[in-house]
């Protein structure tokens, strides 16, 4: 068993409950085990160390004043190989190259206004469930 991190990001959970519950009964259809979950806004010392990697990135700034705009929703997920089943099932980062199907195609705005986040290794699964969750 391995567990991973999601989050459904800011626009989508401004907009309702609606494209909340979509998403996460596109997770369930993947079998995954709910380990954790809240919704609440993130702090902004949080984000920046959630994004660390990026902190040299010209998106950075405006990536977190994105993610601190508003309440995420915050998943702790298990399952085998939840980390590539999760990637997959998001798709591509940028919404105009996730494969059909995938949530980022379906629910994704724009390169940062793309739905949702999931862990990109099982290192940063458990760094981010240990910041988000205290795990
Ligand atoms: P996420 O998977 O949460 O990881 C980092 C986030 O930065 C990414 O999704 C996008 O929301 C955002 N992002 C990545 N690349 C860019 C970019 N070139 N311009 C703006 N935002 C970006």
């Amino acid at each position: 068993m391995e567990r991973t991190y999601f989050m459904i990001k800011p626009e989508i959970v401004a907009a309702g409950g609606q494209r909340i519950g979509d998403i996460l009964a596109i997770v369930n259809t993947a079998d995954f085990r709910v380990t954790n979950l809240h919704m609440r806004q993130l702090d902004r010392a949080l984000v920046e160390e959630f994004y660390a990697e990026h902190k040299d990135k010209p998106f950075f700034g405006a990536l977190c004043d994105y993610i601190t705009s508003g309440p995420v929703v915050a998943v702790g997920l298990e399952r085998d190989n939840a980390v590539s089943a999760l990637r997959e099932l998001i798709g591509a980062t940028n919404p105009v190259e996730a494969a059909t199907g995938t949530i980022r195609d379906i629910f994704g705005a724009s390169l940062q206004n793309n739905a949702v986040h999931a862990s990109a290794n099982s290192g940063d699964a458990s760094r981010e469930l240990g910041l988000v969750f205290g795990e």
